[in-house]
């Protein structure tokens, strides 16, 4: 007997309640409810037929390897944690037209010249307007199908019969089961064809690619659910401004997290960028104050960027603080360190804070670049610009050590840069082979005095 019912689901987490409330108990979030309603299939506890299955001594379970399969794109391969594993299910998120729809069509072109079978459902285009961004992309092999369909049934029915290695998505939100009466997009709606899918991916071994729109706050829209049920979930980031994205994974369950892929946005879609550093340091400018080049480290890959600061005199009561890329936070309570340990007058100044290149990082590694940024720019005085720094700063000023310094050095080695900037405590740990100057520092006072 099927009944309905209204529920009320937050938007935000997914948490289920009978009746609304202001303030989501389970995230905290305000105003977040909204009405659905959902059939429900009642009497399901007489249709136990089947015998429950016994559990299994771990040792005696069977190691089959895990399937993977390249995309063609080493960068999103990478992010996967080495390939694309069948019978997985990837949420791709990013904001409207940052280029998830080509990033997908692209790894669609170079599976199905592989002649991998794929098919790319979309909910949002027409035929005609996939072939028109398909023609700026380049040539197509006919083992990729398209199909325009927005019902979830007769998507499974297609899916089912074609059985694709590989399914995308576009998306997520444009999906409705017709067995559900909430819209396309609501909670219930998402979290039923997502369901769907995991089954299909599961049952019939198919890699599935779903597109997920971000909200206003960069989450996921509506569901938080849909990241707890997928495999994988990678975000597509980037400055509107800038025409390089970065492809971040958040979640993954075959490989590590926080690893990301750099690509730039061209005539001809998406490209990979191999060397993230070099093309985050093009443009720096050379013997200018408040310059300082940092070394970051994005999953197990490091990134060298260009810090910038500018320190000048405030014509106001209150300094005026801001940093682009970093934390506010991080920056004024940096400020408080110098102010304190150096007896520096910066209560006086405004100063911004700025990553080069519009990516954000939030490590605090970039510490010491950020304070010789700061110093520099306050002192008018060049850092040597063929140097490298990285450190977090405690609130005595005092230099701490970071992980991964070693990957640190030697990317800078291979940029070319010949000197690097790092916590003494470090030092005894790393070897070298001569070719770039080490220098470790213990506290603020001593860098600056080394330094500046
Ligand atoms: P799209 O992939 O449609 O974004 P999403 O699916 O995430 O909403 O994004 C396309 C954007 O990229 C659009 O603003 C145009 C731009 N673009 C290029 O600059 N070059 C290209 O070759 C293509 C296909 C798109
Ligand atoms: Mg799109």
């Amino acid at each position: 007997m099927a009944k309905q019912k209204t529920v009320f689901f937050c938007q935000e987490c997914g948490f289920e309640s009978s009746k609304w409330m202001g303030q989501c108990p389970g995230c905290r979030q305000w105003n977040t409810f909204v009405e659905e309603k959902t059939t429900r299939q009642t009497g399901s506890q007489g249709a136990r037929s089947k015998e429950a299955p016994k559990p299994v001594a771990l040792s005696a379970i069977e190691m089959t390897c895990e399937e993977r399969f390249t995309s063609g794109f080493p960068e999103l391969d990478h992010v996967l944690g080495g390939g694309i594993v069948s019978g997985s299910l990837v949420l791709v998120g990013g904001d409207p037209g940052i280029g998830k729809s080509t990033l997908l069509l692209q790894v669609c072109q170079s599976l199905s010249r592989e002649r991998i079978d794929v098919l790319y459902i979309s909910g949002e285009e027409s035929l005609q307007q996939i072939k028109l961004r398909a023609k700026r992309i380049g040539a197509f092999s006919d083992s990729l199908t398209l199909l325009c369909e927005t019902n979830l049934e007769t998507i499974d029915e297609v899916i089912r019969r074609e059985k694709p290695q590989v399914a995308v998505i576009d998306s997520i939100q444009t999906v409705y089961s017709e067995a559900i009466t909430s819209s396309p997009g609501s909670v219930s709606q998402v979290r039923e064809a997502t369901g769907a899918f995991m089954q299909l991916a599961k049952g019939l071994g198919i890699m599935f690619f779903l597109v997920g729109h971000v909200t206003k706050e960069g989450v996921v829209a509506g569901p938080r659910v849909l990241e707890h049920m997928v495999d994988t979930v990678l975000y597509f980031e980037g400055d509107r401004h800038a025409s390089y994205r970065i492809l971040r994974s958040v979640k993954n369950r075959f490989g590590s997290t926080n690893e990301i892929g750099v690509f730039e946005m061209g005539e001809q879609g998406l490209s990979e960028v191999e060397n993230p550093s070099e093309f985050m340091l093009s443009g720096k400018p050379k013997e200018a104050s408040g310059c300082v080049t940092a070394c970051s480290m994005e999953g197990t890959r490091p990134i060298l960027l260009e810090v910038q600061a500018l320190v000048c005199r405030s014509s106001f009561g209150i300094p005026r603080r801001t940093a682009a890329g970093t934390d506010t936070n991080r920056v004024n309570l940096l400020m408080a360190v110098l102010e304190k340990r150096l007896h520096l007058r910066l209560g006086e100044c405004d100063a911004y804070v700025n990553i080069a290149g519009g990516m954000k990082v939030n490590e605090p590694a970039l510490d010491l670049a950020i304070v010789l940024a700061i110093i520099s720019s306050y002192k008018d005085r060049c850092v040597d610009e063929k140097t490298v720094f990285f450190g977090e700063i405690g609130l005595s000023g005092e230099v701490r050590a970071v992980s991964m310094a070693k990957q640190r050095i030697q990317e800078a080695q291979r940029l070319g840069f010949t000197g690097c900037v790092l916590p003494d405590v470090s030092l005894d740990s790393i070897k070298t082979d001569g070719g770039i100057h080490l220098l470790g520092v213990r506290n603020v006072q001593e860098a600056v005095q080394k330094l500046l």
